[in-house]
């Protein structure tokens, strides 16, 4: 297929944490029919594809991502039969749906797993990276992502296995073939049910470094990010499932590289359709370390997404996105949530979606939601979070007040507080109990709201979907960063032979003067998009506090 056509290059997908979604009933948790009777929401967005975050059978320990039949929908979201009615309805009203595909581990409580513990002849055994104590001790001092030492003995066995992320996530052993041959497997059973792409969880650590020794300088990452044999795999899979089915792909990569993404996301579609990467979500860490309170620097955000754009451009593809499960509102992070929230959160929208790549909306990210500022860690649910939190402040002795104070600007939960669908009561999300707390200002913040004013947040996120479709700059444009040392503006062009698009944004409550360079004739040039009134012509300008301003230049 050749690049132009491939749907997903000028597409817009939105992102699901269904738990947070919506909920039919009164459980106080969101459910597939939640999601179905949201449909007419998503389409008028013009939402092209959702991503559905995990909704298989899991003791939903990290909520879901860990997978204990991935076959089988978790019963808290209802049943296959629930699942095939979405994937009809979402087809009908022309969404695709991508599934999350969880394989760098499954859930300790999967059968496989269960099977190979405690028994060195389990016939799954294999299916694990099993490892004899060293000295008595963890056979090396990897660290799980999620705090502690990566590894967990088995006292029947005496050996340890290895857990990446939290210790009911055991990592699957791909160098043994049948372990590959089972992810085949699950993949094409969804995709034989129609599903139309795959979202691939960490994808990037599933090949380690096959001795396992002591990271002298580090927690063990540089010995399965991107690992030896990554690429193979991924090839392996894609001839296997993906390219059968003519599958969308987007692998979440974690600490990777550019040259890496440019191998994985390649335009012969060997391996994936895109990636996600992370490092332009690492600018408010402090020395590379994410438990932190610091604020976000701002030049350097500009450099990682220019070194990316202009790195990608006719090499690989990249997922545009700020917000997901992962990662705290930004409005909230880096915009203003209070005096200027509609203007940032709009600004903050331009100025990713005007880039090359796919963009993603996280659920709730297109009415502005914010952070819910928690205030005490009993309001927190996240394995992540209370995992810190019990570390440092039982451990490293931060105090409770600092903690609160990291986990309100970093902890997940902050992006996974359930969607603010009205004014009633729990914002219209459950009849019930929820099961984390509702952000307070659902009674302004909410969809039923965004959809009555034609000037909300809401009608930004979809003229950038359909300016997407529309404009062929912004699918093959070069990316040119016209301010890379401002501190204040981030003002980017797209051209290519026909078109010149000038994104223009202020990140700050300072309103600026910004001269567009004479190359650019501003007598030509069409505003189609701001979040203000502009009544200005010519090359110099005022951009007011969070202002963004899309241009479009026709060369003729
Ligand atoms: C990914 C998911 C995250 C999960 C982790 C382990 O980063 O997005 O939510 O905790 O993988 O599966």
């Amino acid at each position: 297929m050749s690049v132009q056509t491939e749907w997903w290059r000028t597409a817009t997908i939105y992102q699901i944490y269904p738990k947070s979604f919506c909920d039919s009933g009164s459980k106080g948790t969101g459910d597939i029919q939640g999601i179905i009777s949201k449909l007419g929401y998503l389409k008028l967005l013009g939402t092209d594809a959702i991503w559905l975050t995990p909704v298989y059978e899991s003791p939903m320990v990290d909520n879901g991502y860990d997978i204990s039949d991935y076959y089988a929908i978790n019963p808290d979201f209802g049943t296959m039969a629930d699942f095939d009615e979405l994937l009809e309805k979402a087809h009908q009203n022309g969404i695709r749906i991508i599934m999350d595909i969880v394989v760098n581990h499954t859930s300790t409580a999967h059968k496989w797993f269960q099977s190979a513990l405690g028994d060195k002849n389990s016939p799954y055994r294999d299916y694990y990276i099993w490892k004899d104590p060293v000295d008595g001790r963890e056979p090396n001092n990897w660290a799980s992502k999620f705090g502690g030492n990566a590894w967990e003995l088995d006292e029947a066995t005496n050996q340890y296995y290895l857990h990446l992320f939290a210790k009911e996530q055991a990592d699957l052993n791909w160098e043994n073939p049948q372990v590959r041959e089972e992810v085949k497997h699950i993949i094409d059973f969804w995709a034989e049910k129609g599903v139309d792409g795959f979202r691939l969880d960490v994808i990037n650590l599933i090949s380690k470094q096959q001795d396992f020794t002591d990271d002298e300088s580090g927690d063990g990452r540089r010995f399965y990010t991107d690992g030896p044999r990554v690429h193979e795999y991924l090839q392996e899979i894609s001839e296997a499932v993906f390219q059968k089915y003519g599958s969308v792909t987007v692998g979440e990569m974690s600490s990777t590289t550019l040259e890496h993404c440019q191998q994985y996301s390649a335009n012969d579609g060997k391996e994936l359709s895109m990636v996600f990467n992370f490092h332009h979500l690492k600018v408010d860490y402090s020395n590379g370390e994410k438990w932190t309170k610091a604020p976000f620097d701002f030049i350097q955000l500009k450099q990682i997404f220019n070194k990316w754009q202009t790195g990608l451009n006719g090499k690989g593809w990249g997922a545009l996105f700020w917000c997901n499960h992962d990662q705290p509102r930004v409005v909230s992070r880096l915009g203003d949530d209070q005096q200027y929230r509609v203007e940032s959160a709009k600004m903050l929208a331009a100025s990713v979606h005007m880039m090359q790549g796919t963009p993603y909306i996280y659920q709730g990210e297109e009415i502005g939601m914010t952070n819910p500022h928690y205030t005490d860690i009993s309001q927190y649910r996240d394995v992540e979070s209370t995992n810190m939190y019990d570390i440092m402040v039982n451990h490293d002795g931060v105090s409770k007040e600092d903690m609160l104070a990291i986990l309100a600007q970093k902890s997940r939960d902050n992006s996974r507080t359930p969607m603010q669908w009205n004014t009633e009561e729990h914002a219209g999300f459950t009849q019930g109990q929820p099961w984390l707390e509702v952000a307070r200002n659902y009674p302004e913040i909410n969809a039923a709201h965004a959809v009555d004013d034609p000037d909300s947040v809401f009608y930004f996120y979809q003229k950038l979907i359909q300016l997407r479709k529309a404009i062929p700059v912004i699918t093959s444009g070069e990316y040119i960063d016209l301010l890379p040392e401002h501190k204040q503006l981030f003002c980017y062009a797209r051209r290519d032979e026909k078109q010149t698009l000038l994104c223009l944004n202020n990140y700050y409550s300072e309103e600026v003067e910004y001269s567009v360079p004479p190359t650019f004739s501003m007598e030509k040039a069409q505003c189609l998009l701001s979040n203000y009134d502009v009544a200005e012509s010519g090359n110099t300008l005022s951009l007011r506090p969070y202002e963004t301003r899309i241009y479009l230049i026709e060369e003729c």
